[in-house]
């Protein structure tokens, strides 16, 4: 038995985290065994490499360690969490994984697609996503959503063109595959993305049962 990989992807200010409680409970509520985690992070030392990610500091991340640091915690939640809750058939629902790679440390930072590529191959072997849903919205709507919670982390500190470009690797992902990933309007209200959430719940729920 193997369970389902279903991750949520999208700027910050999307909605996710409602949303992967909202999706976890209908899930669980069809009697689907759900596992909810998060990357950056995910596991005690995950979250520790999350730390040094997202906080401000006066020394710069250069990119590439910036890339090594996100694979690095991928490795340990992979190791620790995903891969085993996967073999006992459980659902497991990501907030962020590689899709986030390319479209923050590729889009935002400019790096190529090979380097991620060849990390993604060597951290995850031919481990992919099953399903990933993309929150989309409008790069000011997001940065002022992330700006009205309050202090900034890190990435949140970016301007308006890192964001475009995250936003438009993501665009670019979605619609170079489409049977993987399905794109849900965030820029609408909270009531309306849960309603679209409801349209894909019937093929989630088809694919889980496999
Ligand atoms: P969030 O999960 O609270 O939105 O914050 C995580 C931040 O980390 C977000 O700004 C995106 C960033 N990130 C990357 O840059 N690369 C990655 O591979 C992942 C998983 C997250």
């Amino acid at each position: 038995m193997t369970g389902l990989f279903i991750t949520l992807e999208g700027p910050e200010g999307a909605g996710k985290s409602t949303n992967r409680e909202y999706l976890a409970e209908h899930l669980r509520r069809a009697g689907l065994d759900v596992l909810l985690t998060r990357e950056p992070g995910g596991t005690p030392l995950a979250e520790r490499i999350r730390e040094l990610l997202l906080a401000p500091s006066a020394e710069a991340m250069a990119a590439d360690t910036e890339l090594l640091l996100v694979f690095a915690a991928r490795a340990q939640h992979l190791a620790e969490v995903i891969r085993p809750a996967l073999a006992r058939g459980t659902i497991v629902l990501c907030d962020r994984f590689t899709d986030a790679t390319y479209a923050y440390q590729g889009g935002g930072r400019g790096l190529s697609v090979e380097r991620i590529a060849s990390l993604e191959q060597f951290v995850q072997g031919s481990l992919r996503p099953d399903l990933t849903l993309v929150f989309d919205l409008p790069v000011e709507v997001g940065l002022s959503r992330a700006a009205a919670r309050g202090r900034l982390d890190r990435f949140e500190q970016e301007g308006q063109a890192f964001f475009e470009a995250v936003r438009q690797a993501y665009l670019a992902r979605a619609k170079a595959e489409p049977k993987r990933y399905r794109l849900v309007d965030a820029g609408q209200s909270l009531a309306q993305v849960q309603q679209s959430l409801d349209g894909l719940l019937p093929e989630i729920l088809e694919r889980c049962r496999g």
